[in-house]
């Protein structure tokens, strides 16, 4: 379980990007976080991830507070996996070595076996395998993106807007994916997303930010019927 409590953080001194975040994720859950552009998304992703320092409050993993613990040591001790925004794959490297890269830790079978597992999970990672990572598509580099961050098998996963660029399709493809990700591996999810409605479709709960803050959370069910969120937050959308 990841838990947020009460979080201030920011990248200048004296600015507060986040203003007192709390949130949690249970396990297995696939939580999103949603809010217009600047509003701190990935601000939190990198806190919890350990990119940024708390100022105040806390982030804790399974009861254990790993606020000052950092990203690197996160992703080899704690379980966690975490798929930035941009520059998630290495564009100049093969799929295969960015699927190495991902199992920086690992020893030499384990990272064997691992690859074989995701490359039967996702076979486009096996067509492509010895192709450069720069010749794929947005959706396929989105997939090699997760498998690159699955590679240590995290037990949490975060992900900065998985379906960024993606047409409907390719979307709904790499949320299948992120879907096979609970349910194959048991894995707990915080995902940042910009495509609400979908984001929310295969999520059990949402946190919509403003400015540095929860503005509203709820069961995915509870938002979606809520017309006062769909004027607000969802451009008015009803479908
Ligand atoms: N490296 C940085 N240094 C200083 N300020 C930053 C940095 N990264 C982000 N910010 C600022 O923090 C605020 C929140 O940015 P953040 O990237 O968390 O927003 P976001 O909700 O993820 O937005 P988007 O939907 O556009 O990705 C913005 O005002 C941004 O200018
Ligand atoms: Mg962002």
């Amino acid at each position: 379980m990841v838990k947020v409590d009460d979080v201030v953080a920011g990248y200048i001194k004296d600015v507060d990007i986040l203003n007192g975040i709390s949130l949690h994720a249970d396990t297995k859950e696939i939580v999103c976080l949603l809010g217009p552009n600047g509003c701190g998304k990935s601000t939190l992703l990198k806190t919890i991830a350990g990119y940024l320092r708390t100022r105040r409050g806390s982030v804790s993993i399974n009861g254990t507070d790993v606020s000052a613990v950092p990203v690197h040591e996160k992703i080899r001790s704690c379980g966690l996996g975490f798929v930035p925004q941009t520059e998630n794959i290495f564009a100049a490297m093969s799929v295969l070595e960015n699927l190495l890269m991902g199992g920086y830790y690992m020893s030499g079978e384990a990272r064997e076996k691992r690859i074989a597992e995701l490359c039967d999970l996702y076979p486009v990672l096996k067509r492509k395998l010895n192709a450069p990572a720069a010749s794929m598509s947005g959706g396929e580099r989105q997939i090699l993106a997760l498998a690159r961050a699955l590679m240590p098998s995290p037990r949490i996963l975060l992900l900065d807007e998985p379906s960024a660029g993606l047409s409907p399709k390719v979307l709904h493809e790499v949320f299948d994916a992120i879907m096979q990700v609970r349910e194959q591996e048991g894995v707990t999810i915080i995902m940042v997303e910009q495509n609400a409605i979908e984001a929310m479709r295969i999520s059990d709960r949402a946190y919509i930010l403003s400015l540095g803050t929860v503005a509203l959370t709820g069961t995915c069910s509870d938002l979606l019927h809520d017309p006062k969120v769909r004027e607000l937050y969802l451009g008015g959308r009803t479908d």
